[in-house]
């Protein structure tokens, strides 16, 4: 698993050499949604954040089995991301797409929604099959840039990412942070993850790394929201936790990050920062390698297995028995 995480420069070439099978250009986009969950979901939370300085056109994400009934219309753009290609929830939001005449673009490694995409017509790229859906990350980002590329819509780009992911080439560095990260956390029972809300992506992919590859729970709050509450319920004090505070590129939102660290420390937190460099796109990258590394060596300093997550093929088994009756009711939402 840890050397599926050191190759992710050579990922991130593989995925700008894709192909777009069935290309085409839609015209009148005025928007795009992003369908995924998990490890492939996490895409469309960066693209949506990004595309802020980036790209004229917004960007959302939805996670569920359904698209909101308010972006179902032929100028939204459903970009559905599954490294399996059998995702229930991502494949129910794209035949919604399909039954109401949507523009769709799939990236998957194969199953079935890369049959859905050939069958129909929709265009779709492949990405490299074996890997854990979470450590395929370059490729699923990349390979649904280059796809919005070719349909005519423009998240980002692909000077940016090229010069981007060189970042990625410092696996050293990446992984001296990880080392010193995974020390700090081992013995947590539930870190606190703290960014802004443009890091807020990076945020949530620390927390969902620490929990698939380490098992282990981990909370998300976001600057400044969390002036507004959280902040409150540690006025009872902590007994001893740890923050990790991702740092952002902006001079006052670190003054605001300043600001909740010292406040933590004196509640009793041990505080580490976590400090990235570069755009907000090479911050995303190096910030998700050292996640994927951090809960690497966590898993391994406890003996556990990264790559195995039960708990998540138990759900998805039990959806299974509840396939049609989930697909039956999406599908008669009016659009
Ligand atoms: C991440 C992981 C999960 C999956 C999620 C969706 O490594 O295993 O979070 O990403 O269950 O599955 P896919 O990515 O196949 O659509």
């Amino acid at each position: 698993m840890l050397e599926q995480y050191m190759n992710w420069y050579s990922f991130a070439l593989e995925a700008l050499n894709y192909d777009v099978k069935n290309a085409k250009r839609f015209e009148g986009i005025e928007r795009v949604i992003v369908v995924g969950m998990g490890g492939s979901g996490i895409v469309g939370d960066m693209l949506s954040t990004v595309t802020q300085t980036y790209s004229k056109t917004p960007f959302h994400t939805f996670k569920d089995f359904y698209l909101p009934q308010n972006f179902v219309n032929k100028n939204t753009f459903v970009l559905a991301v599954s490294y399996s290609g059998n995702t229930l929830e991502t494949i129910a939001s794209v035949l919604q797409a399909i039954n109401a005449g949507m523009p769709i673009g799939i990236v998957a490694s194969g199953g079935e929604l890369i049959d859905i995409a050939r069958e129909r017509g929709i265009p779709y790229t492949i990405v490299r099959q074996g890997l854990a859906p979470r450590s395929a990350l370059p490729l699923l980002l990349i390979a649904s840039i280059k796809l919005l590329h070719s349909c005519g819509v423009l998240p980002v780009s692909i000077d940016v990412i090229e010069k981007s992911v060189q970042i990625l080439k410092d696996v050293e560095r990446a992984s001296t942070i990880a080392s010193q990260l995974a020390e700090f956390l081992v013995n947590s029972r539930l870190p606190l993850i703290v960014s802004t809300t443009r890091f807020a992506p990076l945020a949530i992919r620390l927390k969902n790394e620490l929990n698939e590859n380490a098992k282990m729970q981990a909370k998300v709050e976001i600057v400044p929201e969390l002036f507004h509450n959280d902040i409150v319920g540690w006025e009872r004090g902590v007994v001893s936790e740890k923050a990790i505070v991702i740092d952002s590129d902006t001079n006052y939102e670190n003054l605001l990050l300043d600001f909740y660290a010292n406040y933590l420390k004196s509640v009793g937190f041990e505080v580490f920062y976590l400090r990235l460099e570069g755009n907000i796109i090479e911050r995303y990258l190096e910030g998700s390698l050292i996640a994927g590394l951090t809960s690497v060596k966590i898993a391994n300093a406890l003996g556990l297995d990264p790559l195995q997550t039960k708990s998540i093929a138990m759900y998805k088994n039990f959806l299974k028995k509840y396939r049609e009756k989930i697909e039956k009711e999406v599908l008669q939402q009016p659009s």
